[in-house]
C-alpha cells in the first residue's frame, strides 16, 4: 500500500509585527479584550513588496531543506490561498518559477481557512493513485491586504504567513484518513464579496464576518468532523498524540480538544504568536511542533480546520 508521508515541514512569518497594544492605537480595542476573546497577542504583516508567493516560496524552501529533497524532484505543487498574487495565473505557478523548476503540475486551491486541509487531501489522492511521488503542499495568505483596518471586529484577528510540507510516496504509514466537507448555505457568515468587473472593483473588497455566527458553526462542525475522521480510521481519540488545529481562536480550538477529551498539552498552540493566518495556520503550527521537538516520528496527528464557504475538514496523519 502506498501512503503519502510528510518528509519535511517549513514555514515563514514576515518580519513586521503588530501587537495588541499597537492595534489599540489604530482602533478602539485593548490587549485585555483581544486576549480574553481570542488568545491572540501578536500578528505578522507582510511588507509592501512581499507577495503571497514570496511567503509561500520561503516556507517551501525550508520544507524542502528539512525533507532533504531537491526542488527538481517535486512533481506536484499545490498552494492553498485566498489572497493570491493576482487573479491568474495561479500562485502555485509563480512559486514554481521562484523555486527554479518547471514542468510539474502546479495549481491553487481555495477553501479559505480550510485550504490546507483541501490541498493536503488532494496531494494525498495524487500520491496514492501514483500520479505524483513528491508533492509540495503550501498554505499561504496575506489577509492584512483584505482587512478593513477601521473595523475592530475583524482586523484584530488576522495575520500573514505561510507553511509548507513535502509529501513523499512511502510504504510506511503517512496520511491515514481525511474528511472534507462544505456547505454553501453559510456563505454569509464569512466572506470578502468584492470582485473585479469591467476594470472596477465592485462590492466590498474587505473581509466581512458574523463573529458569533462563525464561532457557533465552527465549534460544532469541527467537533463532528474530528470525531468522524478518527472513528472512520478505526481509531479512538486517546490514540492522538497531537491535535494540530487551525489557529483562529483559542476558545474554538480548546472546544475541539475538550470534545475529544484531549488535554491542552496535546494541542499545538501558536495562535498567540501570529493570529489567524488562514490557509497557513495549520502548516505553521505543524512546523512549529516539529521544530520544537514536540512532534516526533511515529506520532499520530489530527489536523483540522474550518473557514469561509463554509468549508472544513480533518486529516489524520502518522508523522
Ligand atoms: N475590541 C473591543 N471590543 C470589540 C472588538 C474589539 N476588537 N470587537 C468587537 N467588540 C465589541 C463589539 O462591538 C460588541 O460590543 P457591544 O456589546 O457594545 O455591541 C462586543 O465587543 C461583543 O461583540 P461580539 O461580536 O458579540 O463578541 P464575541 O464575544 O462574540 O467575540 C469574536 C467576538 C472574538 C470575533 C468571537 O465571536 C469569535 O471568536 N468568533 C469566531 C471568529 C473567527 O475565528 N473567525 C476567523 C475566521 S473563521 C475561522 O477561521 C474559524
Amino acid at each position: 500500500m502506498t501512503y503519502a508521508k510528510i518528509l519535511g515541514t517549513g514555514s515563514y512569518l514576515p518580519a513586521k509585527t503588530l501587537s495588541n497594544d499597537d492595534l489599540a492605537k489604530i482602533v478602539d480595542t485593548s490587549d485585555e479584550w483581544i486576549t480574553t476573546r481570542t488568545g491572540i497577542k501578536n500578528r505578522h504583516i507582510a511588507a509592501d513588496d512581499e507577495k503571497c508567493s514570496d511567503l509561500a516560496a520561503t516556507a517551501a524552501r525550508r520544507a524542502l531543506e528539512a525533507a532533504g529533497v531537491e526542488a527538481a524532484e517535486i512533481d506536484l505543487i499545490i498552494v492553498a490561498t485566498s489572497t493570491p498574487d493576482m487573479l491568474f495565473p495561479a500562485t502555485a505557478t509563480i512559486v514554481q518559477k521562484k523555486l527554479g523548476i518547471a514542468g510539474c503540475p502546479a495549481f491553487d486551491v481555495q477553501a479559505v481557512c480550510a485550504g490546507f486541509m483541501y490541498a493536503i487531501t488532494t496531494a494525498n489522492a495524487y500520491i496514492k493513485s501514483g500520479l505524483a511521488k513528491k508533492a509540495l503542499v503550501i498554505g499561504a495568505d496575506v489577509f492584512s491586504r483584505i482587512m478593513d483596518w477601521t473595523d475592530r471586529s475583524t482586523c484584530v484577528l488576522f495575520g500573514d504567513g505561510a507553511g509548507a510540507v513535502v509529501l513523499g510516496a512511502s510504504e510506511e504509514p503517512g496520511i491515514l484518513h481525511s474528511k472534507l466537507q462544505a456547505d454553501g448555505n453559510y456563505r454569509h457568515l464569512l466572506q470578502t464579496p468584492g470582485q473585479i468587473a469591467n476594470g472596477e472593483i465592485t462590492g466590498v473588497p474587505f473581509l466581512q464576518m458574523d463573529g458569533p455566527g462563525v464561532f457557533k458553526f465552527a465549534v460544532k462542525a469541527l467537533a463532528k468532523v474530528a470525531e468522524e475522521v478518527i472513528a472512520e480510521a478505526g481509531m479512538t481519540p486517546e490514540q492522538i498524540d497531537w491535535l494540530v488545529p487551525h489557529q483562529a481562536n483559542y476558545r474554538i480550538l480548546e472546544s475541539t480538544a475538550k470534545h475529544l477529551k484531549l488535554s491542552m498539552d496535546k494541542v499545538v498552540l501558536t495562535v498567540q504568536e501570529h493570529g489567524n493566518t488562514s490557509a497557513a495556520s495549520i502548516p505553521l503550527a505543524l512546523d512549529s511542533g516539529v521544530r520544537s521537538g514536540s512532534i516526533k516520528r511515529g506520532h499520530t496527528l489530527l489536523l483540522e480546520g474550518i473557514g469561509g464557504g463554509f468549508a472544513w475538514g480533518a486529516v489524520l496523519v502518522k508523522y
